[in-house]
Formats: structure tokens, sequence, C-alpha cells
């Protein structure tokens, strides 16, 4: 069955209020189109544990530090609502710039601490711009569960903490990344890379799984773990933007490992830039306490 398509914030409201009146669960997975496998999994999971699949498809301006970037981000609507056909999506929700951004629209939501480091400081206002764009999101969609991608560890915790802190009535509900067999996140910047960058783009994820096995393999330096995965990523074709140890929650830098952590890279392989993680859960025991000096 086709999904409904809406492109107006009232008519979905109008649509959506039946299905909660008789108790029908509004899953909701927020994407800015150009969907590929791993969103495809974000709904499938949400198909499964939803009544009603509600999916909003807009390329959020004010959440990309670069025109060039925004500029350049994968426009396919047709092939869109092509995959949320596949993956049983009730409604689609496809605004345009001026329904979600009205002449004068002046406010936005931040989350302090979270955003200080990793893609917060390499892409100044960005998680502000996510942040506003999907307070909005879930104004208008009202939904009871929304699905995240763990891909995006950062956003994901900025997300978790917003909800929490703004007292938001939904649960969100963390996917993992779903990867390439030779470990490359999927992503929908991937397309831009040349056959060549193509095949350096896996580099990050050896970079973070040697990091993650030496953690895991009982390093107590954090330093010389991460140093395993930077030697890896010091090839030519590749410029490292940060690659660190993050606590999953605070999002903040690790110095003692005393919990589980995020191993966090983000790289530029020509124009493009490339973000992975893996979250490494804490095996040490007392005498298993690790100090990061960076
Ligand atoms: O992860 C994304 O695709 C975007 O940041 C989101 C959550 C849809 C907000 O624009």
């Amino acid at each position: 069955v086709k999904p409904q398509i809406f492109t107006g914030i009232q008519s979905l409201k109008e649509a959506l209020a039946p299905y909660r009146l008789i108790g029908k669960t509004i899953g909701f997975v927020p994407t800015m189109g150009a969907l590929h496998a791993g969103h495809a999994r974000l709904l499938e999971v949400a198909r499964e544990s939803s009544d009603v699949v509600v999916t909003s498809i807009f390329v959020n301006p004010i959440q990309f530090d670069r025109k060039e970037d925004y500029e350049r981000y994968g426009r396919c609507l047709e092939d869109d609502l092509r995959t949320c056909e596949d993956a049983g999506v009730d409604l689609v929700f496809a605004p345009d710039i001026s329904e979600m951004y009205p002449d004068g629209a002046s406010t936005f939501v931040e989350v302090h601490g979270l955003s200080d480091h990793f893609c917060g400081s390499s892409r100044p206002g960005h998680f502000r711009g996510v942040t506003t764009v999907v307070s909005k999101l879930f104004h208008i969609v009202g939904p009871d569960l929304a699905y995240f991608g763990e891909k995006d560890a950062q956003q994901l915790a900025i997300i978790q903490r917003m909800v929490r802190d703004l007292d938001f009535p939904i649960r969100i509900v963390p996917v993992s990344t779903v990867r390439e067999p030779d470990g490359l996140a999927l992503s929908s910047r991937n397309i831009r890379l040349s056959v060549d960058e193509r095949k350096l783009a896996p580099k990050l994820y050896g970079a973070l799984s040697a990091v993650a096995a030496a953690l895991s393999g009982g390093e107590r330096s954090a330093k010389a773990a991460l140093s395993v995965g930077r030697r890896i990523l010091d090839i030519p074709g590749i410029s490292t933007d940060y690659f660190d140890l993050a606590d999953p929650d605070t999002m903040q830098p690790v110095a003692t490992i005393r919990d589980p952590v995020r191993v966090m890279g983000a790289i530029w392989i020509g124009g493009t830039r490339l973000i992975d993680n893996l979250l490494v859960p804490f095996l040490g025991g007392a005498d298993a306490t690790r100090t990061v000096g960076q």
C-alpha cells in the first residue's frame, strides 16, 4: 500500500488524530531523505514495534554548517517514497522550507555540553539545527516512539537528553548501524566517494575496530589504544577530523575509563566527510581502570 503523503502540518495532524483517539501507537522516523538500507532498518524496526509508522523527509537547512554540503545533499523523493512503500510506512511528511520555517522563525532548541565536542565542535550550529527541527517534528507528529540510528551517536545522545530535559512524552529507540560487507557504515554521503575514495572509506571502521579490540583485550592505556586506530588513518587520502573516546551519555571526552565508552571517528576523504563509532562495553574490574592521556 502506498503511504499517504502530506506537505502541510495541519493536514498531517488531522490525519493522525483518529489513530491517537483509538489508542494506536505512533512510531516516527525522521529523515532527510536519500534513504538507504540504514533508513530501511529504522523503518523496519518502527514497523515491528508501532501500530502506525510516520516518516518525515525534510532536508533541514539550519543543520548544515556548509552551504555546499546542503546543496549537494541527495534529493530523490520518488526513490524515497518507493523505499517507504516497501517498508510499510503509513504516512510521509514532506514539507517545504516555508512550512517548517515561516518568515521570522527565531526560536531554537539547544542542548548544552553534549554538543561541545566531536561533531559539535567540527560543525558549529549543526546540533542546534538538529534539535530545533526534531523538536518541531515531535510537536507536529506527536509520536509515542521515535527511532534514531546509532551511527549518529552524538545526535542520539543529544536527542535523548533533549527528550528528558523538555519532557517530551516520547520513547527514543536506538537502532544499530547498518554496514557494507567491508564495514563501511551506510550514509547518504557514501555515493559522493569516487572509486578510489570508496576503497579508503572502510579504514574508518577498521580504525574504530582496532581501538575496540585493544580496549576489549585489556589495553590499559586509552592513549595507546587510540594510537593504534590513528595509525590506520594516517595514510594519504585520509584526513582525520577527530578520533577519540566519548562517554556514551554525556558525550564528553573520556579521561579515565570506568564505564562503556564510544570510540568516535570523523574523517575527510577528498571533499566527503564520514563519521562512525563503536560502543565498547566495560569489561574491567577494580584493577582494570585505564587512564586516557590525550
Ligand atoms: O539524522 C538525520 O537524518 C537528521 O539529523 C534528522 C534527525 C532527520 C534531523 O534533520
